[in-house]
């Protein structure tokens, strides 16, 4: 049987930051039980802050939807005051981790080093899939930097990474200037950067690894009115959802409309 894993299937991830509390956490998972029995088991995601993981997790736990952190630390145990390590996330229900978003790269300064560390604690941890997020600022992208930025990205993060047949990584490509400003990539630049990622991921570890253990996912700015536009992409296996997952109408509609690019 094909694993919900596998990288042929399409996944939406809602990013739910430090905008809820652990109340209104609550309130979006049980409006989003109502709305996600379509759903294939683990095509959808949520990741909601650290302190409501275990609440949604419960009220989820019987629906399609699976459960993500935000972000991960890269040991598993230890004197690591305010952090949490994968495993933790484990016990607590989650089946997901981002990694290195780019606002824990900018108000943490969380620089690829440590993303790489977390990569690797996440995928010696059986069971979560790690999220890794790359993507160029808007001087990159100005001065014609993002190929180069993209691809140094994903080699600082990957490199020296060797994956398990069974193991899956999502690449989340997250233009900075698009994330939460209201003015997604244009459908067809989006195609172009997740070819400059799929080349680069079949020049670091080749095509069949490329195609069979990973999924090029785009985040930044999408929502029911524009998700039309990407569905159907080439090489575009999924979303990161920010702003338009905190209402679970709009991310249903999201959702729905990207999923069910899948069954064709
Ligand atoms: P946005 O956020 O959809 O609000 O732009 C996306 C993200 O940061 O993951």
């Amino acid at each position: 049987m094909e694993s919900v894993k596998s990288s042929k299937n399409k996944i939406v991830i809602a990013n739910w930051k430090m905008k809820l509390s652990l109340k209104e956490s609550i309130d979006l998972a049980n409006d989003l039980k109502n709305y996600c029995k379509v759903f294939k088991k683990g095509s959808v995601v949520v990741c909601p802050n650290f302190m409501s993981i275990i609440e949604v997790k419960k009220i989820l736990k019987d629906t399609p939807i699976v459960i993500g952190s935000q972000d991960v630390f890269w040991e598993q145990q230890g004197a690591y005051t305010g952090e949490v390590s994968p495993s933790m996330v484990l016990e607590a229900g989650c089946e997901y981790a981002i990694i290195g978003h780019s606002e824990r790269r900018k108000y943490m300064l969380e620089n690829y080093e440590m993303i790489h560390q977390k990569l690797k604690a996440v995928l010696n941890t059986d069971g979560i899939t790690p999220i890794v997020c790359i993507g160029e600022n808007e001087d990159e992208r100005k001065t014609d930097r993002r190929d180069f930025v993209l691809v140094h990205q994903l080699q600082q993060s990957l490199g020296g990474i060797s994956l398990l047949e069974n193991q899956q990584v999502i690449i989340a490509y997250e233009p900075i200037w698009a994330i939460g400003s209201g003015i997604a990539i244009e459908p067809e630049e989006a195609v172009y950067a997740h070819k400059i990622i799929k080349l680069t991921l079949n020049d670091m570890f080749g095509p069949q690894v490329s195609s069979n253990n990973f999924k090029i996912i785009y985040g930044g700015s999408i929502s029911s009115k524009i998700v039309k536009d990407f569905v159907d992409l080439e090489n575009i296996d999924g979303l990161l959802v920010g702003g338009a997952s905190l209402n679970a109408e709009e991310f249903c509609k999201v959702a729905k409309a990207m999923l069910a690019s899948s069954k064709k």
